[in-house]
């Protein structure tokens, strides 16, 4: 059972932390994907436990999600996408300065998959470290790269998010097995012209909320309590009501920061937690659904790695234009939030 506690998450119980880009510019250059082949539908789902394809399709907008085969670690994935990232971008390894992965589920606590990714790549001259925010990773590792670049001590910086979630979930529990899933992303962040790239950040985390989504003991620690399996419980209602909230106030802070009107908006890439929490922040926000980019059908929750999966895939599908503005927007367990605003370049 999830630890009982009496926080009720609400994003204005913090002020949020948000500002303009500084400094030298820098932008998403290009953007690579890789999930498992395995797939588990919902169907499959429904001999396994007790729930059905209509609740889970009605609930949260999934049918499928990839599932990693044993054996399958999350460095092998991260690796994948990085590799297709930087096709996409035309860099190759050695001109990267840094290699940040935003990862929940590594293969274990250290080496880092940073490290493990230099290595295979043949990227010895960047530095390589893991960023650990749950859902949140991505945007947060974005935000390293920017401010890496914006200081100029960083021109090239691979970011990835990538999480191997299956192996954190109890199939005993239909609340969460059925909502994530496995996968990996990876961006090239470089240099930019001046306008262009990341126009605004809006960073945030209120660790009063600590207890609405965890994995494993966290009160005695998963080591001491020699845990063999920990799982991911959360408390679903009230994580689904900050999510909304927080969406709609971190699009409104990034646009403010920027000088962009809501209405600027040309694709929001939201963190893909659930259907339901995207479509009631984009009415909200007053933007269309076909001005957001969804993809929580076929993969599920994948946490670090949903931003990269829906935004490479409206990138695939010609929906990503220069000078388009792109906000892409995340949350998670902390708990944690983070959303940015570029002008595509
Ligand atoms: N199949 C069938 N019934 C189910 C299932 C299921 N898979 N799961 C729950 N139910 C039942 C419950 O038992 C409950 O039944 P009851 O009314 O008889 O008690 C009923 O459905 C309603 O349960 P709720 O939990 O209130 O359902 P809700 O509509 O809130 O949906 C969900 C649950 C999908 C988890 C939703 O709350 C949600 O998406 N929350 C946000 C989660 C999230 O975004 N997490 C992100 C953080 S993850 C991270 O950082 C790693």
């Amino acid at each position: 059972m999830a630890i009982i506690t009496n926080y009720r998450a609400r994003s204005d119980a913090v002020p949020l932390r948000s500002f303009p880009a500084t400094g030298r510019p820098s932008a998403i250059a290009g953007v690579g994907v890789y999930a498992p082949d395995k797939v588990i539908s919902n169907l499959d789902l429904e001999k396994m436990m007790d729930t059905s394809d209509k609740w889970i399709t009605e609930r949260t907008g999934i049918h499928r999600r990839h599932i990693a085969e044993p054996g399958t670690t999350t460095f092998e994935m991260a690796t994948r996408a990085a590799r297709s990232a930087l096709d996409a971008a035309g860099i190759q390894a050695k001109d990267l300065d840094m290699i940040l992965v935003g990862t929940s589920s590594p293969d274990g606590p250290f080496p880092s998959i940073a490290c493990r990714v230099q290595n295979e790549l043949d990227a010895p001259g960047s530095v390589a470290w893991d960023t650990l925010a749950a859902c949140t990773s991505f945007i947060y590792t974005l935000s390293i790269a920017d401010s890496f670049i914006a200081t100029e001590r960083a021109d090239t910086v691979l970011v990835i998010g990538a999480e191997v979630l299956s192996r954190m979930l109890d199939y005993s529990d239909r609340g969460t097995a059925v909502i994530f899933g496995d996968g990996a992303g990876a961006a090239v962040v470089k240099a930019a012209p001046k306008g262009a790239g990341f126009l605004s950040w809006c960073l945030g985390s209120d660790g009063r909320g600590y207890a609405q989504v965890t994995c494993g003991n966290i009160e005695k620690g998963a080591y001491a309590a020699k845990d063999p399996a920990p799982y991911i419980e959360m408390v679903g209602p009230d994580v689904f009501k900050f999510a909304v909230d927080i969406f709609i106030r971190q699009a409104t802070e990034v646009c403010q920061a920027a000088g962009v009107a809501l209405e600027e908006i040309d694709l929001w890439v939201p963190h893909q937690a659930n259907f339901r929490i995207i479509d009631a922040a984009a009415r909200r926000i007053g933007l269309p659904i076909e001005r957001v980019a969804i993809n929580i059908d076929e993969y599920g929750n994948t946490s670090s790695a949903s931003i990269p999966l829906a935004l490479e895939q409206a990138i695939r599908e010609g929906r990503v234009n220069r000078g388009d503005h792109v906000l892409l927007a995340g949350f998670g367990s902390g708990l944690t939030w983070g959303a940015t605003l570029l002008r595509w370049a």
